[in-house]
């Protein structure tokens, strides 16, 4: 009896070819593909068969069944498309003329995008780019970095400190220690980060913010590598020749100690509002690192010298992007950072 049953195969395409609408289809689904369905049926007849004729009356069936369901779904997905087509050809309300709306794209938040700006020019020069924790000991924070016990920056009022004694980093220079430790004591370094300071917040003080830890240190570093590393980043960063002015300053890691003003990127020096007319901004701080911040990281400071530096990479997000309050930045604002073009 099979053998009749598979002659029909051409009978069934040739139904199916005929169905026009999905209701028609709905119903040769039901008629031959469904559970109840002949095709379905046909299947569970074989169990009469010797097991020779099941084993190839079974292949046949198979073949038959999957040549309709092919022919099914491509039917199936004709019509479906005839539907929309229609649908376009007809609702007034459907204009396939008028543009695409743009898909909304993710972008870098723009800390990201300067860090990274920043790690590529200082990775080209060989400097590793390290990623330190957030979380460090007082000892990391302040003591490595010869920040004696009764200076004002170990104030209660600027230091979040955790119940097991630590403390987020006030600053990146939090990490030096560690990282001389760990490369040193030939390394150069930069080590981007978030930073925290217990202080109320306003539209130019944020508790939270971003600097960029810098640090040179090998034999014969001296202050001409600082100045040269120094405006090839400003530089780089700013796609123009930056020029840069050392100024003393007091920071009690490094002796001597700097401030270092750039050429305002935004006017040439010519004086703008961003540099408040001086042709110079105040880009951070630096210095030759102190000696006793070497020793305490196992570097001999008569065989091995080194320059640091730190700058804001938040308070250069600011300015790069005429910013005027810095709480936007840790605000999940998305009008805000959609606005910037980076
Ligand atoms: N850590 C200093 C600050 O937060 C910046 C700095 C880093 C200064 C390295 C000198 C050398 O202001």
């Amino acid at each position: 009896m099979w053998h009749t049953e598979i002659c029909m195969i051409d009978e069934i395409l040739k139904e199916l070819e005929q169905v026009q609408t999905e209701n028609d289809l709905t119903a040769f689904h039901k008629n031959y593909l469904s559970k109840t369905g002949k095709l379905t049926m046909m299947m569970a007849g074989l169990k009469d068969l010797s097991p020779e004729q099941r084993a190839e009356a079974g292949k046949r069936y198979n073949e038959l069944k999957r040549a309709v369901e092919i022919e099914f779904f491509k039917k199936q997905a004709f019509l479906k498309e005839q539907a929309v087509n229609e649908k376009l050809k007809n609702d007034p309300l459907i204009d396939i003329t008028r543009p695409a709306i743009n898909e909304l794209q993710g972008t870098l938040h723009p800390i990201t995008h300067l860090t990274r700006k920043v790690s590529e020019i200082c990775r080209s020069m060989g400097f590793l780019i390290v990623d330190g924790n957030e979380v460090v000991t007082e000892f990391e924070n302040f003591d490595a970095v010869n920040v004696p016990a009764d200076h004002p920056a170990r104030d209660m009022q600027d230091t979040f400190w955790l119940t097991n004694g630590k403390l987020l980093k006030t600053q990146t220079s939090a990490l030096q220690h560690e990282i001389l430790k760990k490369y040193g004591p030939v390394v150069s370094a930069i080590f981007p980060g978030r930073c925290y300071r217990n202080e109320a917040t306003d539209a130019s003080h944020e508790f939270s913010f971003f600097q960029c830890e810098g640090m040179m240190v090998g034999k014969d570093i001296s202050i001409a590598n600082l100045i040269y590393i120094m405006k090839t980043i400003l530089s780089g960063i700013y796609g123009k020749e930056i020029e840069v002015r050392l100024r003393p300053g007091y920071f009690p890691f490094v002796e001597p100690g700097f401030e270092l003003d750039a050429s305002c990127p935004f006017c040439g020096g010519k004086g703008c509002s961003v540099c408040k007319q001086s042709g110079w901004i105040e880009f951070c701080g630096c210095g030759m690192i102190h000696g006793n911040v070497l020793k305490m990281a196992g570097v001999n400071p008569e065989e091995y010298q080194g320059f640091a530096f730190g700058f804001g990479l938040t308070r250069m997000a600011m300015m790069q992007y005429a910013v005027n309050d810095v709480r936007l930045f840790n605000s999940g604002n998305l009008e805000f950072l959609r606005g910037i073009k980076r």
